[in-house]
């Protein structure tokens, strides 16, 4: 008997489609983050037996290696499943922690039988260092870039970028974060302790052969069980006061949109690349593939022993929002498409000692860019060639040989991303955080006022964002943009830019 079609899994699903209303339609409803279902599923959920949360090492320091190997883990009785892992882990990376300002190098070894790369993703770094698919890192080989930690203190995250392999080599589990430290962020009354009251928390989902192991392949773009730290059904216990957790989006499709049980409130406190200048009060928030928010969450009067719940409030969500298809099986089904799910289990347990207990008010001084300070626009359109071909950017496919966009060093660029498609997608560029200055779809919500460098964009949407393109120029080593939905950026919808002196 396969996962896919077990009782467990079919229960499950039964368990979280027999409760709740009916959900609100319409984009409106669904991310400015007002409640569309508000049914407690915790008793219903309590049936599922529930397993640790794996917390990820930290290293710290200036000089990190990192080994990536092929092993595997228990997810099931039987067989184990294959997976990649760094640093001995069966599943993801050790958390790297930087200092702004600190020069790093990374030694990263490829233990595996097949090339991979390593990818700062969210870093502003030279395009050498970049770890893009023009730094291949062969099996047995390391590779070894060195560079100023220029950005500010945010939550970003490593993982292979290897051409075409990208969304199996990620499938596999590699990847890891890298937390960034600054002195003004450091000043800031939030909370800290890493695994303790500060806690990293990477969702995606798979599907599973009849083996055990995960289906690699490139047509499949949903998992049925979600994976919070490559763990199904996790659990964490948590203290009685402020939380953080660091939430990075790494599906190959799937949108979340994450709330709590209860429609309890939480605080937006940072987006991909730095703190917000003050905390988004919201009860849902949406992430696309590559995103990642850091919250806090208010437990300081819960009583010790009382659980809560994070969930994807993923049914009702707008069409072209990744996994809001409503089939449950094939290529673009799973049994998590269109519905809502349990991602953490929390039990609450008492306050540490020198316990946050209150959101502070004001965090950051950004001064994002505006739409008036670009001095010069480009449009990229996402395109096809008719239905069932891969997606593209302006009508071509990938090109490691070809530059799409030429940047002057130093400029402040107005980037146009349209998407005149059915489906919807997640822009990531490299080498900038940007400020998003329109959506076409409504206002920016108050979480994305941040500096961002990936974000959803659905089918007509248009959305403009402002860079300024700084420090770094190669006139041969190209940066890339890309859709973070791994399959499309697999399937061709990247693209490449320069940033040059004149
Ligand atoms: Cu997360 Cu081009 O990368
Ligand atoms: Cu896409």
């Amino acid at each position: 008997m396969t996962p896919e079609n077990s009782p467990k899994t079919i229960s499950r699903r039964k368990m979280m489609l027999g409760v709740g209303g009916v959900a609100a339609t319409g984009l409106g409803a669904w991310w400015s983050g007002r409640s569309f279902f508000s049914s407690d599923v915790a008793s219903a959920e309590a049936a599922v037996s529930l397993r640790p949360l794996m917390i990820p090492p930290l290293i710290e320091g200036k000089n990190f290696h990192l080994n990536l190997n092929a092993t595997s883990r228990q997810f099931f009785n039987g067989s184990k499943t294959p997976t990649y892992g760094y640093n001995g882990q069966t599943f993801w990376g050790p958390t790297l922690r930087w200092k702004k300002g600190d020069v790093v190098k990374l030694n990263v070894t490829n233990h595996l039988s097949e090339t991979t790369t390593a990818h700062w993703h969210g870093i502003h770094l030279p395009s050498t260092a970049d770890g893009g698919p023009h730094q291949p890192i062969a099996p047995g080989a390391t590779w070894s870039p060195s560079f100023k930690v220029m950005n500010d203190a945010a939550t970003y995250w490593y993982h292979p970028h290897m051409h075409q392999s990208t969304q199996k080599q990620l499938t596999m589990g590699a990847g890891g974060f890298i937390i960034i430290d600054d002195e003004s962020a450091a000043s800031k009354k939030l909370p800290r302790n890493y695994g303790i009251d500060d806690i990293p928390l990477v969702f995606s989902s798979r599907r599973f052969k009849t083996n055990n192991a995960f289906n690699l392949s490139k047509d499949i773009a949903y998992g049925d069980y979600l994976l919070a730290n490559g763990v199904i059904n996790a659990t964490h216990t948590v203290p009685a006061q402020l939380i953080r957790f660091r939430i990075l989006n790494a599906e190959v499709e799937r949108y979340y949109n994450i709330g709590f049980d209860n429609n309890r409130p939480f605080y937006v406190v940072a987006t991909d690349g730095g703190l917000l200048n003050k905390p988004a009060r919201v009860t849902r928030l949406r992430m696309a593939p590559g995103e990642r928010y850091e919250i806090v969450v208010d437990l300081s009067h819960e009583s010790v022993g009382s659980s809560l719940e994070m969930k994807a409030y993923n049914q009702g969500m707008p069409f072209g929002a990744g996994g809001s298809e409503p089939a449950m099986s094939g290529p673009f089904g799973s049994l998590l498409n269109n519905t809502t799910f349990t991602m953490l289990n929390l039990t609450v347990s008492a306050p540490t000692a020198g316990a946050i207990t209150s959101v502070p008010a004001t965090l950051a001084a950004n001064v994002l860019w505006k739409n008036s300070d670009a001095t010069r626009r480009r449009v990229v359109k996402i395109t096809d060639n008719g239905p069932g071909t891969p997606f593209t950017f302006d009508g071509k496919a990938y090109s490691m040989m070809a530059i799409n966009q030429r940047v002057l060093l130093n400029t402040v660029e107005a980037w146009t991303i349209k998407n005149d498609h059915v489906f919807g997608h997640s822009f990531h560029i490299h080498d900038v955080q940007f400020a998003l200055v329109s959506r076409s779809t409504g206002p920016i919500p108050e979480y994305e006022k941040g500096w961002k460098d990936t974000f959803a964009i659905l089918p007509d949407e248009v959305v403009t964002f402002v860079a300024k393109f700084a420090d770094y120029t190669n006139s041969t080593h190209p940066y890339m943009y890309h859709c973070h939905m791994s399959n499309h950026e697999d399937g061709g919808l990247m693209g490449q830019f320069l940033v040059v002196k004149n």
